[in-house]
């Protein structure tokens, strides 16, 4: 892999560009100019680019970007040191162009950090939540029910990997997979949540109706 350059951004993978043309036709329907992001999976900082640069507002807005940047049981081999510090290049070199937006990291587990965002009193403050951290089903249920208190009444939520598994087919262990903390928070949350039809099958997205 190779490092970032000064006032460049660099990423050594791309989980993110297939969303671009679904993701802007979403905000531009559903939620135009968020003034405030909680990212919870940030790697190279690829989303937080693509969010920093297209969707927030041009008077400035922020991200909180959630990542232990010690990468999951999926991301064994990749030299996560490189990654942090990619991160903090990628993000910088917007930064340096964006300077009214601001990038809060949160370097630890998103549990701890989403928790304490709780404590300190920032429930009902983000306009979007993009659970895109750990691929464990106990995990993203853990994320959806504490990111999902830290978002206003309408904010969008958008889940990636619903259709992630790391086993081939036939041997797939459910709980190694978003997809059923997924389901099971929008079956739990009905009342609380509006699903969005969206042509992105790998990706789940809905509104907060109701605390
Ligand atoms: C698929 S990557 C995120 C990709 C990123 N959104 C992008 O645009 O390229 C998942 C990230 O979640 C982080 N992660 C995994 N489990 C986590 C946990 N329990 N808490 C916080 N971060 C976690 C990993 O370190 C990794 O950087």
């Amino acid at each position: 892999m190779e490092d970032s350059r000064p006032g460049e951004a660099t990423f050594s993978v791309d989980w993110f560009s297939r969303c671009i043309p679904a993701w802007t036709a979403l905000f531009a329907a559903h939620m135009p100019r968020p003034r405030r992001i909680l990212e919870i999976g940030a790697f190279e900082g690829r989303a937080t680019c693509f969010m920093l640069e297209h969707l927030l507002p041009a008077e400035g807005g922020e991200i909180h970007c959630i990542d232990t940047w010690e990468g999951g049981a999926e991301h064994s081999g990749i030299p996560m040191d490189a990654v942090a510090r990619r991160f903090r290049a990628n993000v910088g070199a917007v930064l340096a162009r964006l300077p009214q937006h601001q990038v809060v990291s949160h370097r630890g587990l998103s549990r701890h950090a989403l928790g304490n965002l709780l404590a300190q009193g920032n429930a009902g403050r983000f306009d979007v939540l993009y659970v895109d951290g750990s691929h464990q089903a106990p995990d993203v249920l853990e994320d959806l029910v504490l990111g999902f208190r830290l978002c206003r009444v309408g904010a969008l939520v958008i889940c990636d990997d619903y259709q992630w598994q790391r086993q081939k087919a036939g041997q797939v262990d459910v709980l190694d997979t978003p997809k059923i903390a997924i389901d099971a928070f929008t079956t739990i949350y009905r009342r609380r949540v509006s699903l969005i039809d969206w042509p992105c099958s790998y990706q789940v997205a809905f509104r907060k109706s109701g605390d």
